[in-house]
Formats: structure tokens, C-alpha cells, sequence
């Protein structure tokens, strides 16, 4: 059986406690969701500021009322240390309150995008750095089992090796990318310092359902599902050749139940967490149109080709044998798989939005 189901199968029966900083967040919510059908206690820390009540409303609408009751959310910001401290424990409702540790943390709380941060550099450098210290701080005094924290494939920056391999990495091209490589030098310092267990996940493209399609930082494959929906032309930067390493999110929700639970020798270390295959921009929005045309939507305009994006990598693609030999990584998903798993909510979206 593969370690993954060893795994579910093991959290059923033996419930944990977990923490997922960025809750509200598309994918902090997806693991809340995970977690909460396996039966897990979890508490949720978000201050929303890209993150939506909605998103935690559409997770109580999915698990039952007794798992929900096992959901404690603390709003909060993780750059005050003492909200990060207040999330360290589960108040548990069908216990008279008793307070029950946090096992592990799943920190997921940042300010995402590349161009976000270097319209603003400063609130990401806040939120991901000095966000990241105080939850690194209040997990190692809280004495919890093990830190899975989001990095980025962004860390790997100019180095044009491809597939990119854990070990090797460029220098850094967007603040953003600087914040999530601070991350892994931190976590590093203190699994050497205080002997605390980390675990990074250099997120590739990450997709699927509750991910943002609105504002000026959406991720390529909402913001392009709900303008083909809408009937709007698609802008593509660059010439289309650009690819990607696109990863459902239930691959990303695998991962970080894998390093959570990992041995410790798996620990203190940093793992890509992709699919393991490269899609061009030309070819995402081929898959994407193909897909909603199954749904009924006929999506017949050509795309615009404008300026390459500030601070992009050109290519990605990852290699993810060190995530399966170490903690038994196995995606599930591939992009096609995953897209045709989201339509359904994407088209749903569209619809509530009219
Ligand atoms: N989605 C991707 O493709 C991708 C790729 C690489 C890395 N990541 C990383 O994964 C993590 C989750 O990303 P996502 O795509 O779910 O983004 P998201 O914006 O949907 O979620 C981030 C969540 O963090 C919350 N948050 C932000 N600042 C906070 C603060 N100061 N205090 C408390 N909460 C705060 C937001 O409100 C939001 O709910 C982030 O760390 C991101 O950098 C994502």
C-alpha cells in the first residue's frame, strides 16, 4: 500500500492536532478540509488578508457537523507574535473547553506573487519574513512535533538547470522569491540551533478549487478559466513559452501530511512538490478551453501576446524523486486530471458571480 494511505488510514484511527496557518487561503483551506474529513482537530490562524470567510464557509458546507466542531479559528496576524502563540492550542468545545497542544504545524500564511511584491516590497518582507520568525518562535516554545512550512520553486531564481533539482538554486529574481528563501535559511538555523523539526515545500504552481480568480495577483489558471467563461480575451506575457510544472492542490495537501508525519530523518530538509511534468502558457490554455468546451462552453478567441513579466523564470519543471524517496511522495494528479477536477467549481464561481 502506498505510504499515503498508510497514512490516512493511521490519522483515522489515531486523531492528531493540527495547525494550519493561512486557513482561510486557498490552499491552507484545502487542507483544513482534508484534515477535518480525516477526523483531526485543527486550529485555523488568518488574519484574511488574501484569505476569505467564504472559503472557510465552503469547507463547514462539505464536512459534517461533528467535524466541524473540531475546526478552532483564531484571527489573527502572524506578525504579532502573540496571536501565533494563541494558535498553539486546540479549545476543545465537546471537552469543557480543555486545552489540547497543537502536534503539527502546517504554516501557509504569506503574502503570495511575484509582482505583488515588487509593487510592495516591504509588506511581503513583513508578513513572509517577520510572519515566519514568530511562528518559527511560538512553535519551537510550544514544543510541537514537527514545522511544514510553504516555500517556493521561486528560490530557484536565474539557475537555468531544468528539472530543477533541491540542491541547486540561483540567485533570487523578486523580493518575493528572497522572503521564501529567508524561510528555508531560518527554518535551517533552527533545526541546527534547537534541534526543532522543519520541513520545506518548494510549492510549483500550485492549482485547484478556492484559488483566487479576482484581483491584480490571481494565479494564471483562475484568472484565465473565469475570463473564458466570461467570454473576455485572454493576455498572455510573453510568447506562450513559458512553462510551468502545474500542481493540483490535492498533490500539494498529500505532501504536507507526508512531512508532517515524516521519520526524522526526512526532517530538516527542503522537498520540490510538483507533478513532474512542464506545460507552456500555449498549451495550459488549449487544455483549458478543450475542458470547458466538455462543460458546454465554447471558447472560440484567439489569445494577445504582450511583454514578458518582470521577475518570471522562464522555464520550471521539477524533480521530485528526493519528495518520494524520502517521504513517499506519489501525485496523483496531473494537470489535465486536476483541471477537469476544478472545472466544476470554476464554472460554479463564474455563475455566482453574475
Ligand atoms: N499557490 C501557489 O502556487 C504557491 C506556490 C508557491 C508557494 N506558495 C505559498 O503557499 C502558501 C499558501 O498560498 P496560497 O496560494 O494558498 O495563497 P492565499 O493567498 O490563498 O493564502 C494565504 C493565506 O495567508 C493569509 N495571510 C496572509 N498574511 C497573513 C498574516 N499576516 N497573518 C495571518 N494570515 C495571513 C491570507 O489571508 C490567506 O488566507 C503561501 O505561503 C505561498 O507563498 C503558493
Amino acid at each position: 500500500m502506498a505510504r499515503y494511505d498508510e497514512l490516512l488510514i493511521e490519522l483515522r484511527e489515531t486523531p492528531r492536532t493540527w495547525l494550519i496557518t493561512g486557513v482561510a487561503g486557498f490552499i491552507g483551506s484545502n487542507l483544513l478540509e482534508t484534515l477535518l474529513l480525516l477526523d483531526q482537530r485543527v486550529v485555523g490562524l488568518d488574519n484574511f488578508a488574501t484569505g476569505h470567510q467564504r472559503n472557510l464557509d465552503e469547507v463547514k458546507s462539505i464536512v459534517d457537523e461533528l467535524q466541524w466542531k473540531k475546526f478552532h479559528f483564531v484571527e489573527g496576524d502572524i506578525r504579532n507574535l502573540e496571536d501565533c502563540r494563541r494558535a498553539m492550542t486546540f479549545k476543545s468545545l465537546e471537552n469543557n473547553n480543555s486545552l489540547i497542544p497543537v502536534d503539527y504545524v502546517l504554516h501557509q500564511a504569506a503574502l503570495g506573487s511575484v509582482p505583488r511584491s515588487i509593487n510592495d516590497p516591504i509588506t511581503t518582507n513583513s508578513t513572509n519574513i517577520d510572519g515566519f520568525l514568530n511562528m518559527l518562535v511560538a512553535s519551537r516554545d510550544a514544543q510541537v512535533k514537527s514545522f511544514t512550512y510553504a516555500a517556493s520553486s521561486s528560490t530557484y531564481g536565474d539557475h537555468p538547470g531544468l528539472p530543477k533539482v533541491e540542491d541547486t538554486i540561483g540567485k533570487p529574481l523578486s523580493p518575493y522569491a528572497v522572503t521564501k528563501y529567508v524561510n528555508e535559511l531560518y527554518a535551517d538555523v533552527f533545526s541546527k540551533t534547537y534541534s526543532f523539526n522543519t520541513i520545506g515545500l518548494r510549492y510549483f504552481n500550485v492549482f485547484g478549487k478556492r484559488q483566487d480568480p479576482a484581483g491584480a495577483y490571481a494565479a494564471v489558471i483562475p484568472k484565465w478559466t473565469a475570463s473564458m467563461i466570461a467570454g473576455s480575451i485572454i493576455s498572455i506575457n510573453g510568447d506562450g513559452e513559458t512553462s510551468r510544472d502545474f500542481c493540483y492542490v490535492e498533490n500539494a495537501v498529500q505532501a504536507n501530511l507526508l512531512a508532517a508525519t515524516a521519520d526524522e530523518i526526512a526532517k530538516n530538509n527542503i522537498y520540490n512538490v510538483a507533478f513532474g511534468e512542464r506545460t507552456t502558457l500555449n498549451q495550459l490554455f488549449v487544455y483549458l478551453a478543450d475542458c470547458l468546451s466538455e462543460h458546454g462552453y465554447k471558447y472560440e478567441l484567439s489569445p494577445v501576446f504582450g511583454d514578458f513579466r518582470s521577475g518570471d523564470v522562464r522555464h520550471s519543471l521539477a524533480d521530485i524523486s528526493k519528495a518520494n524517496r524520502s517521504l513517499g511522495y506519489a501525485p496523483d494528479f496531473r494537470i489535465n486530471e486536476g483541471i477537469k477536477q476544478t472545472m466544476p467549481w470554476y464554472i460554479n464561481q463564474s455563475l455566482k458571480a453574475l
